[in-house]
Parts: structure tokens; sequence; C-alpha cells
């Protein structure tokens, strides 16, 4: 069915694939938890990994798609050599990015609500940014459900329009507008003194505040950053002409996620030294430091507000589209419903369970909706970064490294990357990427 399927341009696919691995991860997450682990030597970890692992990974994930040219779990099968063909089940690490949704829309409800907030009035203390993220996040699940019910509605709408008039043109549009953002607000900060420490506690590595937990951390977010695991990339390289180039397609994309966090950071840092706020504020970082910042700004602020949390919206809204597409293509593909029943049902079926995620962070729910000590939110959370990505990710390395022929693997890759670039990254393939994914995997459950 694919077959007819109109292809991605060569820069609609960079264009898609960086809008996938820009998300969230990049400007919330990724500051923020280089605050929280001191700074240089964890950035220094990261960028190791996303060369070593990350990218090797990702382009891994491009050939199985390339060469299945259908939804992840016919990819999969396709791919398989005669008697293998029970490898079609990996393909179902698709459903992880509907689970991956569940939470995703509704953390960029929370900036949709932030945008509103940025001229109807922002913070000005931190007491208060801290009430008014607390409201929202514990007391407000009807609020939470609106911008949740909106973050479904413009993701469903990009993917009734299919590939190319959908998911093309949304990220031909968005992914340059984001870039002219984030440069916007990386030049505007440079005037800052704040900029200078910035750049110094992003990049001045001090290897005494590195222990194996931010190791654990930079790794798996390496992961989660590129998209890599759950068949987003894949079913995207699904939908490429013959003669792409996935390697310099791979590099390209990691080069512009990792490109993108760093300007996040040092733009987010820099706001801070400049105006007194400390980095190692965790979660709150964006949804409250931030804020407070930008009020301090006046109207400026206000403006220099919004673009922020658009710039942020636009990047989980792109990422967003890559979650839900893997099981779209599945249930058009291989269950040949039609691409609106797909989107329909993909849709209903994460926004309900995202309903349960909010209430069970809201007082009076929060009871019924907690295992454990974990609330649904926490659990689904945990369940992605260290089992179902993970899973995802040795899944990939084992099939490309040990199941599928090398003939093709090299068809694919060597005329792009040269004799001695493919003897690495076939390594790190086979052996660097599984071993890193299981000992990840292993010390997420022992936290
Ligand atoms: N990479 C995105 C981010 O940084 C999130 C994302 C989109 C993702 N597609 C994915 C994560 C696939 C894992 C797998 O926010």
């Amino acid at each position: 069915m694919n077959q007819q399927v109109a292809k991605f341009s060569r820069i609609g696919f960079v264009l898609s694939a960086t809008g996938a691995a820009v998300g969230l991860g990049n400007i919330w997450k990724f500051p923020y938890i280089t605050g929280v682990y001191g700074g240089g030597a964890f950035v220094l970890v990261y960028l190791v990994t996303i060369l070593l692992i990350g990218a090797s990974l990702l382009i891994a994930e491009m050939v199985i798609g390339k060469r299945g040219q259908k939804d992840c779990v016919s990819s999969f099968e396709e791919v398989a050599p005669k008697g293998k063909k029970g490898w079609k089940y990996a393909g179902f690490m698709l459903f992880t990015g509907l689970v991956i949704m569940t939470f995703y829309s509704v953390v960029i409800g929370w900036i949709f609500y932030y945008m509103y907030l940025s001229f109807s009035g922002l913070p000005t203390t931190i007491d208060d940014a801290k009430k008014i993220f607390d409201t929202l996040y514990a007391h407000a699940p009807f609020l939470q459900i609106l911008f949740h019910v909106l973050s479904v509605l413009f993701v469903g709408g990009v993917l009734l329009g299919g590939i190319k008039k959908g998911i093309e043109k949304t990220n031909l549009i968005l992914i340059p507008f984001l870039l002219f953002i984030l440069l916007g607000l990386l030049v505007y900060a440079m005037n800052f003194d704040g900029f200078t420490q910035a750049v110094a506690f992003m990049f001045a590595p001090d290897f005494s505040k590195l222990d194996s937990e931010a190791i654990i951390r930079a790794v798996g977010h390496s992961f989660f950053t590129l998209s890599i695991g759950i068949g987003s990339i894949m079913t995207y390289a699904a939908v490429l002409p013959k003669h792409s180039n996935i390697y310099q397609a791979g590099m390209m994309v990691a080069f512009m996620d990792t490109l993108i966090a760093l300007i996040a950071g040092l733009v987010i840092f820099s706001f801070l030294f400049q105006f007194g706020g400390t980095p190692d504020k965790g979660p709150g970082l964006v949804f409250v430091s931030l804020p407070v910042i930008f009020a301090k700004l006046g109207a400026v602020g206000s403006v220099i507000a919004l673009i922020f949390f658009l710039a942020m919206a636009v990047a989980g809204l792109t990422s967003a589209i890559s979650l839900v597409e893997p099981s779209v293509m599945y249930l058009e593909d291989r269950l040949k419903w039609g691409r609106k029943k797909a989107v329909v049902w993909s849709s209903l079926l994460y926004f309900a369970i995202g309903v349960l995620v909010i209430f069970s962070i809201s007082d009076g729910y929060r009871e019924f909706l907690t295992f454990g000590k974990k609330s649904l939110f926490d659990l689904l959370e945990f369940s992605v970064d260290s089992f179902l990505m993970p899973l995802g990710g040795v899944l990939i390395a084992l099939f490309v490294g040990y199941v599928m022929n090398r003939d093709i693997v090299e068809g694919e890759l060597l005329g792009h990357m040269g004799n001695t670039v493919f003897k690495i990254w076939y390594f790190s393939i086979r052996y660097i990427a599984p071993i890193a994914v299981l000992f990840l995997a292993y010390n997420a459950l022992k936290v």
C-alpha cells in the first residue's frame, strides 16, 4: 500500500526527523538535568554518548525502515531473513509512542497554559511561580484536560494530512521557524554577562560532580532526545526515496538535535545567571524559575516569554506527531484501516489514558491512580525510560547487527560511509550499543 504513498523529499525527511528528535527533551529536560547534575562533565558524557551510541542506533533504525518501506511491524518482517520472520513482533515497539504520548501531550498542554500566562500575567516571585505551577499540576485537572485536548487536536489534524501534506509540510514550516526563534533568543542572551557564566557552566567539565547516576541519566537522555527505540524514525525512513543517503541524514539529525539542546541550555542558563537564579532547580526550571525572570523584564519579558513557550510548544508538537504516526501507519497498512479511522482511534486511546494521567497527579483523585509509590504519570514515564525504550534500542541493535544480512546493511551504508566509518558503526551496533543499553536498563531498574 505504501508504495503508492508519496515519498518524503530529502529536506522534508531531514526536517521531519529533526522535528521528531527535537522536543521537550531538548528544551525542557536537557537544561534541567544538566543543571541538576552539575553542568560541563555531564554535557561531555552526553555528547560522547550521542556520538558513540546514539547516532549509530539512529542510523540503524533508519536502515530497517528504509529497507522495509512499511509500517514498523511489516518492516521487521520484510527485512528479516527467511526463518526469522518472528522478528516482526519487535515491531510492536511502535505502541511505546502512544504510551509516551499519554504524558507528553499533557506536558505540551502545560506549555499552552504558560503561553497564555505570558500575556495574562506572569508570576513575579518564586513563591508565586511555585503556587501557579502547583495549582495547575495538582489542583486543576479540567484546565489540564482542556489544554491536553488542544494538543491532541493539533497532532491529529496534522496526521490526517498524511506524510506529505501533513507531516512534511508542518515540519518544513515549523522547524526553520523554531531555529529562527532559538537563534534570536541566543543572540539576545549573548549580550548578558550571564552568558559567559552559562558557557563556563556548560562547557567547563568538573568531574568531581560526575557520579554513576549522572552517567546513566546522560546515556538515557541521549536515547530519548534522538527518538530512538520506538519506531518513530523507522516509520519516517520507510517513506524515503530509494537512493537516499541515510548516513548523512542521520548525522544531520543528531547534529541538529544536539545543537538545539545546547542552544536551549545556553539561553536558559544565561537568563538564570544574569537575573540571579541557580541552575539546579530540576523539572520546575522552565515552569517556575524562568517565568519569574521574564516577569522582571516587563513588557519585553512578556514577549520573550511568549516566544520561548511558543518555541517549546513547536518542538513538542513536531515530536508528538512522530510518536503517533507509527501506530497510524501500522493500522493503515496492516489492518487496512482508513487513515481517518486510524488517526481517530490512536488519538482517542492516548487521549483517554492522558486524562487518567492528569487525574493521577490531581488532589482528590490521586489516591485512585497511584500504584505502589508511583502515580500513573510516574509509572508510565518510568516504564518508558527504563524498560520500553531500552528494549526497543536493544532489539534494533541486535536485529541490524546480527539478524539482518550483512550485505543488505552494507548496501545501504557502505557507499555513503566508506570502509572505516562503516566498520566503526557496525562495531558500535554489534557490541557497544547493546551492552550500553542493557547496562542502562539494569541500572535504571535499580534506582
Ligand atoms: N525526542 C523527543 C524529545 O526530545 C521525544 C520523542 C519523539 C521520542 N519521538 C520519540 C522519544 C521516539 C523516544 C522515541 O522530546
